[in-house]
């Protein structure tokens, strides 16, 4: 019989286009082994390599990973100051990689709230990889959808002020065009590790008709055969869109 987990039970032409995770379960990886919670973090940034890869050699567009959450700037100062230095580093690190394995790199969130260092070492991996075709790398760093939503509706107020929008006119697509994710597909699957059955903050418009995948597994020991199951899994939902089981069956070609 074979594994669940097996890449090979992988249809290449049902992938999503886009996969969203939720890299959550760091500190209590870390906690369970008796260490500290960066050492957590740190053993993440191999999962994410993992991860990136796998969506690299799947032809996977998009992959969207929530590393640093709006709520996550309250958490003890030594731990924030310490995520934003492995952030930086290992975004330093990985553009000879990226440039290699042709993928762009891509921020959301608020990125003013960064501190300097941050912010400047953030714009040059986006500029050094901005010509990549393959893979999108979406990192979401200082991301909250709510932060996203409230600062949509402010630009969409000044704009229609300013007499360039007609309220009137505003429809889902236009909509979307204010959100940071403007010019990225809706994930069709979102994955959350380390037992958590929550959204936290992420993606709340975009996830609309995701596909939601939790697991038990906490975020360092998500590598690619998790990602795979994730994918098998997907893959055997109906995706239904509102309309019943019968007029897909009609139509087939959605998935
Ligand atoms: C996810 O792991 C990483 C970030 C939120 C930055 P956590 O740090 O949330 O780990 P747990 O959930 O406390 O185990
Ligand atoms: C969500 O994880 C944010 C990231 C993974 C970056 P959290 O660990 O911060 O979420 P909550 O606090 O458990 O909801
Ligand atoms: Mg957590």
């Amino acid at each position: 019989m074979q594994e669940s987990n097996d890449l090979s039970r992988i249809d290449k032409n049902r992938l999503p286009r886009h996969i969203a995770i939720i890299m959550d379960g760091n500190g209590r990886w870390a906690k369970e082994k008796g260490q500290d919670r960066l050492f957590g973090h740190f053993n993440g940034v191999e999962s994410v390599r993992d991860i990136v890869e796998g969506c690299a050699e799947l032809g996977i567009g998009f992959l969207t990973l929530y590393a640093f959450s709006t709520e996550n700037w309250d958490r003890p100062e030594y731990e924030v100051t310490g995520l934003m230095e492995l952030l930086v580093d290992t975004i330093r690190k990985e553009v000879p990689t990226l440039n290699k394995n042709n993928i762009r790199l891509r921020a959301i969130g608020d990125k003013s709230m960064l501190p300097a260092y941050a912010q400047s070492e953030l714009q040059e991996a986006l500029d050094e990889t901005s010509a990549n075709t393959g893979l999108n790398l979406v990192m979401a760093l200082s991301y909250s959808s709510r932060w996203e939503l409230v600062h949509a509706a402010q630009q969409i107020a000044r704009d229609a002020k300013d007499g360039k929008l007609d309220p009137e006119s505003i429809t889902h697509e236009v909509l979307t065009q204010y959100l940071a994710t403007k010019d990225i597909p809706d994930p069709e699957l979102m994955i959350r590790t380390s037992g958590e059955y929550r959204i936290s903050n992420f993606l709340l418009y975009q996830l609309a008709y995701s596909e939601l995948y939790f697991t038990d597994t906490c975020w360092p020991d998500f590598r690619k055969p998790n990602l795979y199951a994730a994918i098998i899994d997907y893959q055997g939902r109906e995706r239904r869109f509102g309309k019943t089981s019968e007029q897909l069956q009609q139509n087939p070609t959605i998935h």
